[in-house]
């Protein structure tokens, strides 16, 4: 048996390893990849196999994909150029003739105005022309994205966003790596698109009242425009690009597009997703 994982020397993908051993998964069974030579040595002292994949070198997807019964394909961080890499990784999936694919994809990302979905979209429709058996996993935004607003705001006492009143399902990036595994795992869900989200959502006002409870002391929301907004990031250094790219996606919060909760997290995983003012804990000095 081998089961590949994509972006294993990241985050996510080195939680799914952690989870699928968790559940019992043999190491020899695992295929960890990526390109971080040190991160794959990492992953070979815990006992699971590796290779160096590259999304842009078809031959080394070949080489990974040959012979496996599954594939975790975690979506590349490399956002301007993750088009032509997915429709590789989608071409050498069927080319390897894989039993299933599990894509973690973006929350409606077929129908959504969220602006990080086109190439999740792209994506999906690849898979599904490719006629790969796959699990669609729309996953929501992580917990682990706030960690610098928190300390920020720990060290402020004030969270500033553009978010007006959206709110956000976050949840941990270990829950949905916790979810990878099960979709690897557990017969019954190929085919299936799973909405992933926390259980709960929360807002401004809310985030600033549980950072306060964490840290014991006032941390207020600042709810600024989005043109306010961009000049504070401005100011701090952010150059425009990515000042912009921070606004719009607050944008789209304020919008509602990452705050729904399906409740398809909890279920696939099996237990609660762990609250926001847990992972604040976690992260406090
Ligand atoms: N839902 C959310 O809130 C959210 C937030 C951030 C990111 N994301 C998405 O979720 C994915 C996983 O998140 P993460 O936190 O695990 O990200 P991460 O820690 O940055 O890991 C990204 C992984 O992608 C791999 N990668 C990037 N370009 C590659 C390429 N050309 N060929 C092969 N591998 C490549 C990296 O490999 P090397 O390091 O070995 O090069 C790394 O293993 C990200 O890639 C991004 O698409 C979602």
């Amino acid at each position: 048996m081998t089961i590949v994982i994509t972006g294993a020397t990241g985050h996510l993908g080195r939680l799914t390893v952690d989870h699928l051993l968790a559940r019992g998964m043999p190491a020899s069974d695992i295929l960890a990849t990526g390109r971080n030579a040190e991160k794959l040595a990492e992953l070979a002292d815990a006992g699971v196999r590796t290779a160096v994949v590259d999304f842009s070198d078809p031959a080394t997807l070949d080489a990974a994909f040959t012979g496996a019964d599954a594939i975790a394909f975690i979506s590349s961080s490399e956002v301007g150029s993750r088009q032509p890499q997915h429709a590789n990784v989608v071409a050498a999936a069927a080319r390897a003739k894989v039993g299933l694919l599990v894509y973690t994809s973006a929350p409606k990302a077929t129908d959504t105005a969220l602006i990080l979905a086109p190439d999740h979209k792209f994506t999906e429709e690849a898979i599904a022309e490719a006629g790969i058996p796959s699990v669609i996993l729309r996953n929501g935004w992580y917990h682990e994205n706030y960690g610098q607003s928190f300390a920020q705001a720990a060290a402020t006492g004030h969270y500033v966003a553009s978010t007006g009143e959206g709110r956000v399902a976050s949840a941990a990036r270990s829950d949905y790596a916790e979810a990878i595994a099960v979709a690897l795992t557990e017969d019954g869900h190929a085919g299936s698109v799973y909405e992933l989200s926390g259980d709960t959502a929360w807002d401004g006002t809310e985030f600033a009242a549980l950072a306060s409870e964490v840290v014991g002391r006032e941390i207020v929301f600042d709810s600024v425009s989005p043109e306010e907004h961009l000049a504070i990031l401005t100011a701090a250094g952010l150059d425009e690009g990515t000042a912009g790219f921070v606004v719009a996606l607050d944008g789209n919060i304020r919008d509602g597009l990452l705050g729904e909760t399906s409740g398809d997290l909890g279920r696939l995983i099996g237990h609660p997703t762990q609250p926001l003012v847990d992972y604040f804990r976690s992260i406090a000095e």
